[in-house]
């Protein structure tokens, strides 16, 4: 939407020319101003096509399943275990994918997410949802892992590290935590990266 002309430096190119006023108004607006999340709350059509987004916007590229030895990192469970908490986790898919890839694994799968979409879900095999608020204290204690996936990237650094606070006051040694985040290099990143 904007061409990069230098580290942190930007300016309009003609997507840009061609979303301001009115359009870029409400875009900053919504961006800047208003919690996106909030205001998804009372636009739920758009909301839906956010969540449909969420789960095949990576489609097509490795997943996090590829690069980390999670069986291995988790060593012995059993059906009590606490094996996987999904932070903001949309409609699980995350999750889903977890437990398809491994399927004899042992230990329940717990997704949080807000009200409004805990309340729309039903994931299958036997995986558990949870409503669950960003800043408050993670109430899912010892699990063995606890998983973020494109959330901190939309937070401000004081706001991402409550999020990341609350999440390690529940971890005990045996936890780990999974941040899975795209990494931009400064300059010149591909547009479908940036999204
Ligand atoms: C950018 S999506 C990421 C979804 C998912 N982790 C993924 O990778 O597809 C952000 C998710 O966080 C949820 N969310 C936003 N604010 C939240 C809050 N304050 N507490 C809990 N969940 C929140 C949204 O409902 C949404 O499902």
């Amino acid at each position: 939407m904007v061409a990069q002309v230098g580290d942190d430096q930007y300016t309009a190119n003609n997507v840009s020319r061609a979303l301001t006023p009115p359009a870029g108004i409400v875009i900053t607006y919504i961006m800047k101003v208003l919690n996106p999340f909030v205001w998804f709350q009372n636009h739920s059509k758009k909301f839906k096509l956010f969540l449909e987004w969420m789960a095949h916007n990576r489609g097509g590229l490795p997943t996090w399943l590829e690069t980390d030895p999670f069986d291995k990192e988790v060593g012995n469970t059993t059906d009590e275990t606490v094996l996987f908490v999904d932070l903001g986790s949309t409609r699980g898919h995350q999750s889903i994918e977890l437990r398809e890839r491994f399927p004899t694994m042992s230990g329940r799968i717990v997704i949080q997410d807000q009200e409004h979409v805990i309340s729309t879900v039903k994931p299958p095999h036997g995986i558990e949802t949870m409503v669950y608020g960003f800043d408050t204290p993670q109430t899912v204690e010892g699990a063995k892992a606890y998983y973020v996936r494109m959330i901190l990237h939309d937070y401000l650094d004081e706001q991402y590290r409550k999020i990341l606070r609350n999440t390690i006051a529940a971890m005990t040694e045996d936890s780990v935590l999974l941040i899975d985040e795209v990494v931009l290099p400064e300059f010149g990143a591909a547009w479908r990266a940036t999204l």
